[in-house]
């Protein structure tokens, strides 16, 4: 795994955890290969892909998303890769690595640079699901957050009855921290949340 920093396009990649410090011009996502797949910076044209089975309603069901609507998802995509700038966020898609179709996403919502913490999400078109790649997915980016990226925590926050997702935590070394009772809505209505996370310096 590489990675650059803006304005440093031609200049040869420097290896994962050089610096714990981060300081200048901010990281642009690396593409980060995991097997058949690949976490790559987002492209305006993820949204159709995105949309299409986001729109699907078991995706959002256990999850705080709005309505899923295509200038909802065309919105998020801009904000996505208008954030690698600033490194407010940090999201990746998700694709096929024969085709570079996305069919996942994955990455940080939140990303706290001062504080060393950011805060993982993730989702999977469901003909995808149970075959194991969403959960080395997410290891592939919180090894990078924790080791290029210098963050010491990454956080996740799921909703308690979403067990597919708290297995994918689980599975990848996160530990849950607390329930967070009527934490966040989801289209109007409270819900409760776990926290997890997991730290560079977990024993
Ligand atoms: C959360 C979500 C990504 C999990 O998808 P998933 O397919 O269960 O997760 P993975 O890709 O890690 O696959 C794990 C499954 O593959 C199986 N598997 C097969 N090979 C595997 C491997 N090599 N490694 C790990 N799991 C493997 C696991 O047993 C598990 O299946 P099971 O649930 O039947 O036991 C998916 O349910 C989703 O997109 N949900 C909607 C959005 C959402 O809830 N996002 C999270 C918000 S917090």
């Amino acid at each position: 795994m590489h990675m650059r920093r803006a304005g440093q396009r031609g200049a040869p990649p420097l290896n994962c955890g050089v610096s714990r410090t981060l300081v200048g011009p901010p990281l642009i996502p690396p593409t980060l290969a995991i097997g058949e797949h690949v976490l790559r910076p987002f492209r305006s044209s993820d949204a159709a892909a995105w949309y299409a089975y986001l729109s699907d309603p078991r995706v959002i069901e256990h999850t705080s998303w709005p309505p899923i609507t295509f200038e909802l998802i065309t919105t998020v995509v801009e904000k996505a890769i208008a954030d690698y700038d600033e490194l407010r966020s940090l999201r990746w898609a998700l694709a096929r690595k024969h085709n570079d179709e996305l069919i996942g996403s994955c990455g940080y919502t939140r990303w706290l640079r001062e504080q060393g913490t950011a805060e993982l999400a993730y989702d999977l078109a469901p003909s995808y699901w149970g075959f194991g790649v969403m959960s080395a997915a997410v290891r592939a980016a919180v090894e990078w957050a924790l080791g290029a990226g210098s963050l010491s925590r990454v956080e996740a926050l799921v909703m308690t009855t979403n067990e597919p997702s708290i297995a994918v935590l689980e599975r990848t070394g996160f530990r849950r921290e607390r329930l967070l009772t009527g934490h966040r809505l989801a289209r109007g209505v409270p819900r409760d949340f776990y926290l997890y996370s997991v730290s560079s310096h977990a024993g």
